[in-house]
């Protein structure tokens, strides 16, 4: 939900780069074009040139900046910030994108999230006689800090101490969410910043230093970070870092490493970040599954900050999470309920928050989440920890704020992730959603470590058959081009195939724009069969023969039920199951794995379904309109 980055450099000489330090415009527009997934419906860039701020900025997508910037250059720089936007006040119109600048033209702002208390300071502000040009919270900010600025006695320090005040007393009277960036032509080598329940972390170079939504800002330049904590000010030069925090007390962020590099965020030549993260499943859910046990085949976690002995007395889960995150936690339901006997709800985060749930310390909630950001989820668990639950953190993302905040956290080591719409967080997640079960299940004494032992046996044998069902992905991308033209498509799962059809949905809709509705298959005759007409497609997720035979052989019969009313049906089985093919027009079969663990891989013919058919359309996947990957508001 809008990505920012700052810049603070040497000063290039002759204009050229240095060895030191970069153009501001470079590094700033290699962090944008990174984190663009993160909100594309505006960007700009402000940097601090010949005691002036010079800035761009344009509605629609990078490019649109890329082509106004060839147009119209901006001077040499070695301080700057970058904005790309996803409209929350205001709407995706040059006049609302970020930078805004204030202060006669000497003051350059950025934001990301939601400042509540917005209203009452603009009232406070015009009746000050000041005057506003677009219609965003974020104006507000920056106009407030101008005016504090303004107030502060003159300083000409290289540090722009000045600046940082002013940021440090405008955070103070600003309410929500906020990441604030903030560059001023009087300090030309210092970028400030601030940060209360919005993301923002700060990269160390030699020489120069950065700051960004996420490491991906930077990625290029460096992958030393450190992470700044809650109500944190930050002020950056090409020498120095300095964290305080909204009062001016000296504070101290955690520094680490990067563990990937910009390799990795590249399409390794896959023409999208969709098709390349659906082919990266395998090594997603190896690289989860490695090194979570100890010699003696015991479970571990990454950082555990809960006592064993409260974690044998939890008598209930929540898992808590968002969107596609929401379908793996209920994945992740029918394994935790089946090897640990927990009661596991699973609930979406806004809703849980705001219905008085009954949380205590005998409640163990499990976040899941790809970013470590979701607003909603990040709320969720503050609620949930105010009211003496223990949180456990699922996440993609180091160093994000949700893992931060929790008292134990399990990484899925998926990389990153671009594309908008998730794919390789989801089984990643389900993977470490099961990782956890297992270690509940060893910690209560609920499965010998034999059954764990077996169970993380056929863990293993998961990401060599998701590469077989990748390596065998042509049939079913020729049935997506041929669907191209369709209205809508429902989704029938059963058991574990029920999120999965859900999943499926989504993807659909998310990619392809094409109204899509998951079902429980057992449901449908309560309702959802009244959709059925001549031609209606219908994807069925059928469960293992091998499990148990009634669940089969029901979702068999809803295949029939549906194809009797003359639906069109398409059928993802295990295979060898030779019993579904008199009942459906179109066949995908994966490969054996066990009933719980099936969702790993019956989930991708589903994601390479809506990814193809969204190509079809001719649409960017990568990008799907109106969404943005980690919504950091609520
Ligand atoms: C957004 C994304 C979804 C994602 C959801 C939860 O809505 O578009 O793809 O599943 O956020 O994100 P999280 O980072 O918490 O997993």
């Amino acid at each position: 939900m809008c990505g920012i980055v700052g810049y603070a450099g040497t000063a290039p000489a002759n204009g050229t780069s240095t060895a030191a330090g970069h153009q501001a415009l470079d590094v700033l527009m290699e962090g944008l074009r990174r984190l663009e997934y993160r909100g594309y419906d505006s960007a700009g860039v402000a940097v601090v040139a010949n005691g002036e701020i010079a800035m761009r900025k344009k509605a629609g997508k990078l490019a649109n900046l890329t082509a106004e910037l060839a147009a119209s250059p901006l001077p040499d720089s070695m301080t700057g910030i970058g904005h790309t936007r996803w409209a929350t006040h205001g709407g995706p119109t040059d006049k609302n994108a970020h930078p805004h600048v204030v202060d006669d033209g000497r003051l350059a702002v950025i934001h990301n999230g939601i400042i509540e208390n917005y209203a009452p300071l603009k009232a406070e502000l015009v009746y000050q006689g000041h005057t506003f040009i677009s219609d965003t919270d974020t104006e507000v900010a920056a106009v407030l800090l101008g005016e504090i600025y303004r107030s502060l006695p003159a300083d000409e320090s290289a540090d722009g101490a000045r600046l940082t005040r002013a940021m440090q007393l405008a955070s103070q009277r600003l309410e929500g969410a906020f990441t604030l960036l903030a560059a001023h032509a009087a300090h030309p080598g210092t970028v400030v910043a601030s940060r209360r329940n919005s993301p923002l972390v700060v990269g160390l170079g030699d020489g120069e230093n950065f700051l960004g939504s996420d490491v991906s800002g930077f990625i290029d330049y460096t992958r030393r970070a450190v992470e700044l904590g809650q109500d944190q000010v930050v002020t950056i030069t090409a020498a120095t870092v300095a964290i305080t925090d909204f009062r001016g007390e000296p504070a101290e962020g955690r520094e680490y490493l990067v563990d990937w590099d910009a390799a990795a965020a590249e399409k390794d030549g896959f023409p999208s970040f969709m098709e390349k993260e659906i082919h990266d499943q395998p090594e997603a859910v190896a690289q989860t599954l490695l090194g979570r046990s100890d010699i003696d085949g015991k479970l571990t976690l990454d950082e555990m900050r809960i006592d064993a002995d409260v974690l044998k007395t939890v008598n209930k889960i929540i898992v808590l999470a968002c969107g596609t995150s929401a379908y793996a936690g209920q994945v992740a339901k029918y394994a935790i309920e089946h090897w640990c006997r927990i009661p596991t709800e699973v609930e979406l985060s806004h809703e849980f928050r705001y219905r008085d749930p009954i949380v205590d310390d005998k409640t163990l909630i499990v976040s899941l989440s790809q970013s470590g950001e979701t607003m909603d989820t990040l709320m969720a668990v503050r609620y949930a920890r105010e009211q003496g639950a223990k949180t456990v953190a699922i996440c993609n993302t180091n160093g994000s704020t949700i893992p931060r905040e929790s008292d134990a956290v399990l990484y899925t080591h998926a990389g990153p992730e671009i594309a908008v719409a998730s794919t390789k967080a989801f089984l990643a997640q389900i993977t470490a959603a099961y990782l956890l079960g297992l270690y509940l299940a060893q910690l209560r004494g609920n499965l010998f470590q034999g059954q764990i032992k077996d169970v993380l046996a056929d863990l293993a044998k998961v990401p060599a058959k998701i590469a077989q069902v990748l390596e065998n992905d042509q049939q079913i991308k020729d049935l997506a081009r041929s669907m191209a033209d369709t209205s809508s498509v429902l989704f029938l799962g059963r058991h574990v195939g029920f999120p999965v059809a859900m999943e499926g949905a989504l993807k659909l809709k998310e990619l392809a724009y094409i109204h899509a509705e998951g079902f429980a298959a057992g449901e449908l005759k309560h309702g959802p069969i009244a959709l059925i007409e001549e031609g209606q497609p219908v994807i069925v997720v059928v469960p293992s023969p091998r499990g148990r035979d009634s669940l089969h052989s029901k979702v068999v019969s809803n295949i029939q039920e549906v194809r009797a009313r003359g639906a069109k049906t398409i059928v993802i089985a295990e295979e060898g199951d030779e019993s579904v093919r008199a009942h459906a027009e179109h066949v995908f079969y994966i490969p054996e794995t066990t009933t719980l663990l099936a969702p790993l891989l019956a989930t991708v013919p589903l994601q390479i379904f809506a990814c193809e058919l969204a190509m079809a359309k001719g649409y960017d996947v990568d990008q799907p309109r109106n969404l943005a990957k980690s919504v950091t508001v609520e």
